[in-house]
């Protein structure tokens, strides 16, 4: 066994799905061996695994809460199934029995451990454990070549002498192999991997004088969960932001800056890039007469702002003649006519497609949490559901993905 941190582990969070066989005490090990490795481990118990081993144990190994049991209310307020699964960076199950083996292959959805296996857009590694006629089985078998062409991925079970007094293959691989399946699990590379993608995000802020600015409402979510999704496909993402509401994501590179004229500036370091994502709700003028001491109340007058244009950042990336990102993505913001908006500015800066929205008041869309998009390309007009902001980010990076795989 090695000892202390290993890299592709340090810092990563493994969801650990413990099922209900002898096997089990193992799994108890391994969340051990996982912390000693510099991961964290949070772990699910199922109903049968509580019979081999007790939640106690495997929190207290785990120094972090350990989740039973779907219909749990006071889990699913403090962090529903769909979350537990998405924060995770890889699933692993073991031991994995044949019942769980079979709800897998079959989508079943009926206890905590599988709905989160079904929720999960995570990687999932399973360790069977089972009797060796169980595993056998044609029912198992059948249900293992179904998982594999799922792209589970799966380390042993290896042969020897069983808890049942049998002999052959059924037994958890031994905790080095699990350990070193989880290593190569981590290290798969993603589709964006070798890629590097630019995202602009957030509102910007055009100073008035020294304390006081023009803003706009946007709380850079959408773009911030963007970035998070096209890391998750293993894209080098740097993340140009304005002053946003939400913190930017981790392991992205995060250059913040407060005006438009900064965030084109940055745009421009951050090039070349194979995409380049305009998320940012870019302020279109800056106030030319900005004073450099705070303003005045004058007696009897009012101020006049002097307005320019700031740089269209988008515009510019889209009409890079040499060098230009593959795949040049804007976002429109609109109150009406959204479509016909989005069209028309897909023309008008010579970007690849528009993700529009309607930011209406009544959407309840600008600083909330869902958004419901429109993908407004040259080839016609998609209309994607109301989602949660990080599904539509999970989404856009996926088809990110395919349209650079294509180039
Ligand atoms: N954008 C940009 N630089 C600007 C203005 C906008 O990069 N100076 C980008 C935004 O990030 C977004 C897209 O252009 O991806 C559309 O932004 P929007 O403000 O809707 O476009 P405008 O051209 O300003 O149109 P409108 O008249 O609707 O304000």
């Amino acid at each position: 066994m090695r000892n202390g941190v290993i890299p592709m582990l340090a810092g990563k969070r493994i969801l650990l799905i413990i099922g209900g066989g002898i096997a089990a005490y193992k799994a108890l090990e391994l969340i051990r061996e996982l912390r000693r490795a510099g991961a964290s481990v949070v772990p699910v118990l199922t109903r049968a695994a509580e019979e081999f081993v007790t939640p106690l144990s495997a929190s207290a190994l785990a120094a972090e809460k350990v989740y039973r049991d779907l219909f749990d209310l006071t889990d699913e307020a403090e962090m529903g199934h769909i979350e537990l699964s998405r924060d995770a960076d890889l699933v692993v199950v073991a031991p994995a029995t044949a019942d769980l083996m079979g709800k897998m292959a079959a989508g079943l959805a009926n206890d905590l451990a599988s709905t989160v296996l079904m929720a999960t857009d995570k990687r999932v590694l399973i360790a069977p454990a089972m009797n060796v006629r169980m595993w056998q089985h044609p029912a198992t078998q059948r249900n293992l070549s179904t998982l594999t062409g799922d792209g589970v991925l799966t380390v042993g079970p290896d042969e020897g002498d069983m808890a049942c007094g049998e002999y052959g293959p059924g037994r958890l691989a031994t905790l080095p192999a699990i350990m070193a399946a989880i290593e190569a699990a981590l290290s798969v590379p993603g589709p964006l991997s070798g890629r590097h993608v630019l995202v602009t995000s957030g509102p910007t802020h055009e100073p008035i004088d020294p304390v006081r600015y023009i803003a706009n409402r946007s709380s850079g979510a959408q773009g911030t969960a963007l970035a998070a999704a096209l890391r998750d496909l293993g894209a080098r993402v740097t993340f140009v932001t304005g002053p946003a509401r939400v913190s930017p994501p981790s392991g992205v590179e995060v250059v913040a800056v407060e005006t438009a004229r900064e965030m084109a500036d940055a745009v421009q370091q951050a090039l070349p890039a194979d995409a380049a994502i305009f998320a940012a709700a870019v302020a279109d003028w800056h106030v030319k007469n900005a004073g450099a001491q705070k303003m005045k109340k004058a007696a009897g007058g009012m101020p006049a702002l002097d307005f320019a244009e700031n740089p269209d950042i988008l515009a510019g990336v889209a009409g890079i003649k040499a060098g230009r990102p593959k795949l040049v993505v804007g976002f429109a913001a609109e109150t009406e006519n959204v479509v016909d908006h989005a069209r028309a500015k897909l023309t008008r800066k010579g970007c690849d497609w528009i993700v529009a929205n309607d930011v209406a008041p009544g959407t309840g869309i600008m600083g909330g949490t869902e958004n419901a998009v429109h993908i407004v390309t040259a080839e016609g007009v998609e209309d994607w559901p109301r989602l949660s902001k990080d599904e539509t980010a999970r989404r856009l990076a996926a088809r990110i993905a395919d349209a650079l795989a294509e180039n």
